[in-house]
């Protein structure tokens, strides 16, 4: 019956973890024979009572006396070393299958694009590789334990009770059909909730996140008040939600505990009807009735297992909405490689949108190698969006963007992103040592090679200010970091890599004037020989761009050097007298 309702509920994604299970064969055949030792002997200790009751007690056998008890040792002894062996086994196939759905899990998000990192928040991300991926480990230990173990146990006793007393078994087996039925509809509610559940687990980890890394913002806004409540409020939700899942789950075992309550009454009547008529005796009742309750056991938990079923079944549509989530940046079969060497850059008639409305138009640029294209705008004129379409963070949505004459999406992504540095306004370190946040991206670089990437990018000094220099980690070091120190280490890991083309966005625009003006040199060191595309907010510091390019609303709507644009009093004049203004203190 339960493998039939597993059957039925088997989709592809199932057949994923089924393919983890099955790689577990040989723990889980030996696994299995433990659970048969297991099961053995439970039975045989129940078929035991008859001889003990008739032998020792009626007929008060001396022999008996010796032999039973000894039996009774070994027995116990087989059926606790197939236990741990089963534990054991059951658990290491458990926490493997954990380990590799996590690490699935985890290369598949981090090929994802970067708009699904935009869509999904880290928090939720967080919380499939974390939790939901317990709950398909749950699932498949009590799937294995319940389909096994409890099946191998309720034959063992079925076979003791039907040996026993044929008639009588068939009474007791009556009230199972009855008992399976509120079990199945309570667990549809159960994986309901549970879905419900995870859910909120989710949105927990996400708040979590967010306000502990911006606690600085939280405590200046004195929003402690506002952000308790919010998390109160969650956690309230978890805990009802909870309470509910749990009280349809705790209802399997009274309803179970009921019905077998029901079976005991009718062996007692029919049984004991029959002992005394003389037509059983009472080591048979005895050993019936030690058989029939161990049989309810396994029968109670395999009711139990379907919550857990229900609960993993609820993990897996998360994990796997993942893990089947296809990635809108593809490549194509026979990919080219890019040769790492200068590049020219060309958008052809390039059209892009995220959703509904074309964030650009008209993008039709022509970058020469070694030059310098600056481009400059309002804030949300699309600025960003451009330069995230050289490496393909985003495909464009028409016209193309071509390398040394190639669609770059007819060369491989790997190939692509190699000719490429960048530098953010959001200066993003990792957690690891200075010396390997340099190297990221250039793992094979020698100290002197990192030692003159930090030198050039101005980060020496200050590293050599640090406890351990270019091993201490920037964990560490936690918010001793200043802005700008953080964002000419950034520098130096462009540097590093080394790569033809460089896209600065806003590579200084967080910074005050005397942090901008070591970056600066920095960048300029970075820009040497290389296509650039830089963006900047403030206009001086782009004058030794080689051409300029003023985006409005998405399109291209002045183009030439600084004079020459000055001079058309357009709208580049127009953000040139704006900063003029701004400047001036008034
Ligand atoms: N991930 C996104 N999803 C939807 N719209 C976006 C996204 N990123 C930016 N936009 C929109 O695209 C427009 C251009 O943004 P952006 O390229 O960041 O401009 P800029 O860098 O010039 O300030 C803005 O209207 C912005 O709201
Ligand atoms: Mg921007």
């Amino acid at each position: 019956m339960l493998r039939k309702f597993i059957n039925a509920k088997l989709e592809d994604k199932h057949r994923e973890i089924l393919k983890l299970i099955k790689e577990q064969r040989t723990r889980l055949i030996i696994s299995m024979v433990c659970m048969v030792l297991v099961a053995a002997s439970k039975a045989a200790s129940a078929y035991l009572v008859k001889p003990v009751v008739d032998e020792i007690f009626i007929n008060k056998d001396e022999l008996m006396l010796s032999i039973l008890p000894v039996a009774l040792i070994l027995i116990f002894f087989f059926q606790c070393f197939g236990l741990y062996g089963r534990e054991y086994l059951l658990n290491y196939v458990g926490r493997h299958i954990i380990m590799q759905l996590r690490n699935q899990l985890y290369v598949r998000i981090q090929d994802l694009p970067v708009a699904f990192f935009q869509k999904e928040k880290t928090g939720t991300l967080m919380s499939r590789v974390t939790n939901d991926v317990n709950l398909v480990k749950d699932m498949v230990s009590s799937v294995v334990t319940g389909v096994f173990e409890y099946t191998f146990e309720i034959i063992f006793f079925l076979i003791v009770i039907l040996i026993m007393d044929w008639q009588l078994a068939l009474l007791t087996l009556v009230i199972l059909p009855v008992a399976f039925f509120p079990v199945f509809t309570l667990g549809r509610k159960v994986r309901r909730l549970s879905s419900r559940n995870q859910e909120n687990m989710a949105e927990i980890t996400t708040f979590l996140h967010e306000t502990f890394a911006g606690n600085k913002i939280v405590k200046a806004f004195s929003m402690e008040d506002y952000e308790r409540r919010r998390f109160f409020l969650k956690t309230r939700r978890l805990f009802e939600i909870d309470l509910k899942a749990f009280k349809y789950k705790a209802l399997n075992s009274p309803i179970m505990e009921f019905l077998g309550g029901v079976g005991v009454a009718m062996v007692v009547w029919f049984g004991g009807y029959k002992v005394i008529n003389g037509l059983s005796t009472p080591g048979t009742f005895f050993a019936f009735m030690a058989a029939m309750v161990s049989f309810y056991g396994p029968v109670k938990k395999l009711s139990k297992l379907n919550n857990k079923i229900q609960e993993g079944l609820a993990g897996t549509d998360r994990i796997f909405y993942i893990l089947e989530t296809e990635s809108e940046i593809k490549e194509i079969d026979e990919a080219a490689e890019i040769p790492h060497q200068p590049h020219r850059v060309v958008f052809e008639n390039v059209k892009f949108k995220y959703n509904d409305n074309y964030i650009l138009e008209g993008i039709n640029i022509d970058v020469n190698p070694n030059e310098i294209l600056a481009l400059v705008g309002m804030s949300g004129g699309g600025k960003t969006s451009l330069v995230n379409l050289i490496p393909r963070f985003y495909d464009v949505s028409d016209g193309r963007i071509c390398i040394d004459g190639v669609d770059i999406r007819d060369v491989t992504l790997r190939s692509l992103r190699d000719q490429i540095a960048i530098v953010t306004q959001e200066p993003i370190l990792f957690n690891d040592t200075v010396r390997n946040n340099i190297a990221y991206g250039n793992q094979g670089a020698t100290e002197a090679e990192i030692i003159q990437a930090a030198e050039a990018a101005f980060a020496c000094e200050f590293i050599e200010g640090f406890p351990q220099g270019f091993n201490t980690n920037i964990g560490e070091l936690g918010s001793r970091l200043s802005g700008g120190e953080k964002q000419r280490l950034c520098i130096a890991r462009a540097l590093l890599k080394n790569a033809p083309i460089l896209i600065l966005d806003e590579a200084t625009s967080s910074l005050d004037t005397t942090a901008e003006n070591l970056v600066q040199k920095a960048l300029d060191n970075l820009m040497k020989d290389r296509t650039t595309f830089v963006i900047a907010h403030r206009l001086s510091t782009i004058s030794y761009a080689d051409r300029i390019i003023v985006l409005k609303n998405g399109r291209i709507v002045e183009e030439g050097g600084h004079e020459e644009l000055l001079n058309l009093q357009g709208e580049y004049h127009k953000l040139y007298e704006m900063q003029f203004n701004n400047a001036t203190p008034s």
